[in-house]
């Protein structure tokens, strides 16, 4: 099977030598090649180049792009897409006047989620987390981190697991999944939380490590949540199954989560909407890759991510959606990218690095993904007819995708 697309106006994020991470200043450049064209054999990018040295090339598919731009798929390093139903009457209580905490407090939010999930069957859920995917891609995105933590029961996390594992199976998206049993405390656990974490840390993560399908741990580090000492508990236990942490740190408040982060080496550390200068030590210090979610700030009328003191601090960023029930319930990565530029203050290149190769570093899959590199998988938008690629983020809302290939195959929208 060989694909091969001709006239491409702008060939985005191309790098002759494999790039796995971007940072600092180097966030504002993002590789472009004009007039060319790109050869693809079964999953993988094998040839790209100016349109003059393009002759003589066959292929079994021919693609005119012809005034379009062709960029790597989205690589969206944060989602909870596996979750049943939805959350619409706390969307309604919050417009009336509830804060997510409020909602929180009065026992629903995510145990909310939870309980909708313990009680359906998992090919219920598998079908619901499915369609989202399939509508996810045909928007451009190809690799998505699924974190479980809207079972909070031993048997409903490894049910939400064995969903994922069955989306890796069946999607043609490239799917990291992540263990994220501490998101909130169970109801049975409200005066017993450190029961619920020796749960965790005694039977669920052994357990989940057995099932061999996630090697990444999660904690919601937060008040009213999990505390530092909660946190430090869980990633001790995750690091001796080989569990390294991506975790949700500072959303609301700064608990010291991101240099705890740092200290077990995590991957990822994700939301950051507040943010000292002690972190950003932390963070330089380290390889972790600090993650934006911009639709949870808009979704909730919260701070925005400091991408450019991030960034401007010489560090690497990248954005993800949080696609959920609560506090984002979008995937849309179109979206994300525009919202990086208007409200983070990113340029549409620091936006692009962020949702494309910063993206999949965050998931640990950048040497093949994120990237337009001879020998990385063929994950390609290509999108509708643009002046040029800073018009995906400055027409905010449209949909600039036209196709996708996703794992070399032409997915037409
Ligand atoms: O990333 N912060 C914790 N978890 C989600 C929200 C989950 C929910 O409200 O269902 C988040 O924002
Ligand atoms: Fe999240």
């Amino acid at each position: 099977m060989s694909i091969l697309i001709k006239n491409i106006k702008q060939l985005v994020q191309v790098h002759d030598y494999n790039v796995m991470i971007v940072k600092g200043e180097d966030m504002k450049t993002l590789p472009v090649l004009e007039n060319a064209y790109l050869y693809i054999e079964h999953d993988t990018i094998i040839e790209y180049g100016e349109m003059e040295y393009c002759e003589g090339i066959e292929a079994e598919t021919i693609i005119d792009a012809t005034g379009k731009i062709v960029l790597p798929a989205w690589c969206d390093s944060h989602t909870h897409v596996v979750y049943a139903g939805n959350r619409t009457s706390e969307f309604v209580d919050r417009i009336n006047g509830l804060s997510y905490e409020d909602i929180a407090n009065r026992g629903g939010g995510i145990l909310n989620s939870a309980k909708l999930l313990q009680d359906t069957s998992e090919d219920d859920l598998y079908e619901q987390s499915i369609n989202r995917l399939e509508e996810l891609i045909r928007m451009g995105t190809c690799a998505f981190e699924i974190k479980t933590g809207y079972g909070l029961t031993v048997e409903a996390e490894l049910k939400m697991l064995r969903v994922i594992k069955r989306i890796k199976q069946e999607s043609l998206a490239k799917i990291t999944p992540t263990l994220l049993a501490a998101h909130a405390i169970p109801s049975e656990y409200k005066d017993n939380k450190d029961e619920y974490i020796k749960l965790i840390v005694e039977e669920l993560i052994p357990q989940a490590s057995d099932l061999n399908i996630s090697h990444y741990i999660d904690v919601f580090c937060e008040k009213g949540y999990f505390d530092l000492d909660d946190t430090e508990a869980i990633l001790k236990a995750a690091a001796e199954h080989n569990m390294r942490p991506k975790i949700h740190v500072n959303q609301f408040n700064i608990l010291g989560g991101v240099g705890l982060g740092t200290k077990y080496d995590a991957l990822s550390v994700d939301h950051l909407e507040e943010l000292n200068d002690e972190d950003i030590k932390a963070l330089k210090n380290s390889d972790t890759m600090p993650v934006a979610l911009p639709g949870c700030s808009y979704f909730l009328s919260i701070p925005y991510t400091p991408a450019r003191k991030i960034i401007d601090a010489g560090l690497p960023l990248a954005i993800a959606t949080d696609y959920n029930p609560g506090s984002a319930p979008s995937g849309n990565m179109n979206f994300i990218v525009s919202a990086a530029c208007v409200k983070l203050k990113m340029t549409p290149e620091e936006a692009i690095n962020a949702a494309t190769i910063n993206g999949a570093y965050a998931m640990g899959i950048s040497s093949m993904y994120g990237s337009i590199t001879r020998g990385k998988k063929a994950n390609l938008i290509i999108t509708k007819p643009l002046s040029d690629y800073s018009e995906i983020p400055y027409a905010f809302a449209h949909d600039p995708v036209e196709q996708v290939i996703i794992n070399g195959q032409l997915k037409d929208i």
